[in-house]
């Protein structure tokens, strides 16, 4: 792919390529005085992604689309080749929400020859999702935290979809001093609470179906922890009940605190339910809160 010198204008979205037309308009809005959001994805929108665009627009008058199928956060086997891409479609989606403008970089205006800095976040970047794709959050945090820096905006959004990914950009922008407000909007779930996904359209029909009650176990072990029962005794449950209803495997069943996601007995603040699981050519992900218990008086 050859690197357009300016910006180009589709469906009345401006699409640049480079860092220096990015910081060219966010630097005119800038002197006019508006506010601007950014919104980092991998393309194949869908009304998730198009639910934090909306969220942007709410809040600031100028909004950056970021289009960018990351290859650092893919490990060599994954489906970085087969990953879904529909630029058409994606320019046409965002052109009708109103979007300012589309970064849509390749990949060596990313990862420039001798690239060699990679961002890490421990803690929070650890376990869970980090336990079977070790390479993952380096990946995101790395092109993250680029994506700030080459946009500066006000505000960045991210779905709580990705739950543990929104708490490493939190922890990232905090203790890299990028000055940007991080907004997490709730998941966008298909009819039966399916969480919307680019990575569904790998499921069969059958897988599809079984799929559906990922969410629906999710909050039945949440509803348990919410009513004052121990999270081992829940998540056992749980990981049984999934055992059974035709996933090929389970990555993880957890309960972690809401802001720091260190496991959690109880849930006597904000917690979340969390879990990753396998079907056919799918891995599968999806989270829900859990309101703090209020322990009864007397
Ligand atoms: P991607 O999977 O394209 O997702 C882009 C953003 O959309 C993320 O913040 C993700 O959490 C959010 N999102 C996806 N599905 C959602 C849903 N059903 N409801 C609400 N939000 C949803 O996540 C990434 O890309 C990448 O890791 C990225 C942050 C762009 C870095 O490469």
């Amino acid at each position: 792919m050859t690197a357009r010198r300016s910006p180009s204008l589709a469906q009345g979205v401006v699409r640049v390529e480079t860092v220096a037309n990015l910081r060219r308009a966010v630097g005119v809005w800038r002197a006019d005085g508006h506010r601007v959001g950014l919104v980092p994805t991998m393309g194949a929108l869908h009304a998730g992604h198009l639910a934090l665009v909306e969220e942007a627009r709410r809040r600031c008058p100028r909004v950056v689309v970021s289009v960018f199928v990351n290859p650092a956060q893919f490990a060599p086997a994954e489906d970085f080749d087969e990953y879904p891409r529909d630029e058409a479609g994606d320019m046409a989606k965002l052109a009708a929400l109103g979007v300012d403008l589309v970064f849509a970089p390749g990949r060596d205006e990313i990862y420039p020859a001798g690239f060699a800095t990679t961002v890490t976040v421990a803690g929070a970047g650890a376990g869970l999702c980090a336990a079977t794709r070790p390479h993952f959050f380096a990946g995101v945090a790395t092109v993250v935290t680029k994506l700030l820096v080459q946009c500066l905006p006000d505000v960045a959004v991210f779905g709580e979809k990705d739950y543990q990914q929104l708490v490493v950009v939190r922890r990232l922008a905090r203790d890299l001093d990028i000055p940007v407000e991080i907004v997490g909007v709730p998941t966008v779930r298909e009819a039966d609470g399916l969480a919307m996904s680019s990575r569904n359209a790998y499921l069969t029909p059958d897988e599809r179906r079984i799929a559906g009650g990922l969410n629906v176990l999710l909050a039945d072990v949440a509803g348990r922890v919410a009513r004052g029962e121990a999270a081992s005794g829940a998540l056992a449950w749980g990981r049984q009940r999934l055992a059974g209803m035709g996933f090929d495997s389970i990555d993880y069943l957890e309960l972690r605190d809401a802001e720091t996601l260190e496991p959690v007995e109880r849930a006597t603040r904000p917690a979340r339910v969390l879990a990753a699981v396998r079907i056919g050519g799918a891995r599968l992900i999806d989270n829900r809160p859990v309101a703090p218990v209020v322990e009864a008086a007397g």
